[in-house]
């Protein structure tokens, strides 16, 4: 396939006099038109508030809500087990989960890995307090390696969460599930992923790797900030309590107490971001239409391009670098310059990046860095791009290392 660019109006902006060249997609990514008019036409059309109105504008902004969950069971081939309940973002799809399943007794342990964004790791933490976390460590190559995890589950005996990323936010590595899953069955573990970083770039199929949780944010697959989901399988729904209390959640209630709605309905309180919702629906229905094998196809190749110009600069370490190809993320040090003077050099001269921890300060730890500079990928790019921004770095290592 072609890249996108034209899709994309925020690249016909200039960043520091330079046409913008943006590498940030892991952050958040771009907006395509069809997103951006999708988003304008809720509010043109539509602009009910759902669930409450007694009029046709109410009526018709429930039913894109109940369409865009239909759409995401089936983007994500996942059976009528499952259903969709709609976050702010994936960060309270995270603590959605803790709060409820990971405090039920039934849980011995909580199993994550090293290689977790903070928001997979952090509410673990805060709400998991009366049992084991158990967090499986790196390789020193960068590498989360499946056979540790595998090891780890022969180890704990009971019925444990496992919480762990389908793709890291710093290397791309994705993580094979097809023995750990198997093995998780087997002692009635549950299984969460983290897919922010997979599920705008790889296929997931919930029919052939059928998680217990699956939690995601809209703004890192083309849709808006603002809306995430948690697609789970129904049968956890009665062991869950929500996170928030309120409107639109409740079957009746007295000055003194309050019964909740059954179901979906009672984690949903407050006016959905129903425009967001609409904003998804848009973004889901542009990644099929260009097709999510499309999409990796192209990401992998220009990754793949990334990784042998950058690996051959002088002083310059790939994190990860061997990582079998999952997500188009790539992270480098450099072995004097600092990541934030790196991406700095690349600001002023057109080209957005992120660096520093990247919200996964354990990963940088455990490989001794203090931060990286991170290129992060999508079908808007281009090699040429990436010959770009290898001549910047070229020129910043001559100039300041
Ligand atoms: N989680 C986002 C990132 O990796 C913000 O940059």
């Amino acid at each position: 396939m072609n890249n996108r660019r034209e899709d994309f109006p925020l690249l016909k902006r200039h960043l520091n006099g330079f046409p913008l060249i943006y590498f940030d997609n892991a952050a958040t990514s771009l907006k395509p038109k069809q997103v951006i008019s999708a988003i304008s036409s809720h509010y043109e059309t539509l602009g009910g508030n759902p669930g409450r109105g007694t009029h046709e504008l109410a009526f018709e902004t429930s039913k894109k809500i109940a369409q865009t969950r239909q759409l995401i069971l089936r983007f994500l081939n996942a059976d009528d087990s499952y259903t969709v309940l709609f976050t702010k973002n994936a960060t309270e799809g995270f603590n959605l989960v803790a709060q409820s399943i990971g405090k039920d007794p039934a849980i011995n342990a909580v199993i994550t890995t090293e290689l977790e964004h903070h928001s997979n790791l952090v509410p673990w933490l805060q709400y998991v307090k009366d049992k084991k976390i158990v967090v499986v460590p790196i390789s020193s190559d960068g590498l989360l390696k499946e056979e540790i995890i595998e090891q780890t589950l022969k180890n704990e005996k009971g019925s444990d969460l496992l919480a762990i990323t389908l793709a890291s936010n710093v290397t791309g590595q994705t993580i094979s599930f097809d023995k750990i899953l198997p093995m998780a069955r087997a002692k009635n573990d549950v299984v969460l992923v983290d897919a922010t970083q997979a599920i705008g770039h790889k296929k997931i199929s919930l029919n052939d790797t059928p998680f217990d949780f699956l939690v995601a944010s809209g703004h890192k697959m083309f849709g808006p900030e603002g809306i995430g989901f948690v697609v789970l399988k129904k049968l956890h729904l009665p062991r869950m309590i929500p996170l928030l209390y309120g409107g639109g959640a409740i079957k009746t209630v007295s000055t003194q107490s309050f019964k909740l709605l059954e179901d979906l309905e009672k984690f949903e309180a407050g006016t959905p971001h129903s425009a967001g919702i609409s904003g998804l629906h848009a973004a889901i229905t542009y990644i099929q239409e260009i097709g999510i094998d499309a999409i990796y196809a192209y990401e992998s190749e220009l990754k793949e391009y990334l990784i042998q110009k950058l690996t051959k600069l002088p002083s310059c370490r790939v994190l990860g670098e061997n990582v079998p190809h999952g997500s188009p993320i790539c992270s480098f040090v450099h072995e004097t310059l600092h990541p934030h003077d790196i991406a700095e050099y690349l600001n002023e001269h057109g080209v957005a990046v992120r660096a520093g921890l990247h919200c996964a300060e354990p990963l940088h730890k455990a490989l001794k860095v203090q931060g990286s500079t991170r290129l992060s990928l999508s079908i808007a790019n281009t090699k040429e791009e990436i010959d770009y921004v290898i001549s910047l770095l070229t020129a910043c290592f001559q100039k300041y290392a």
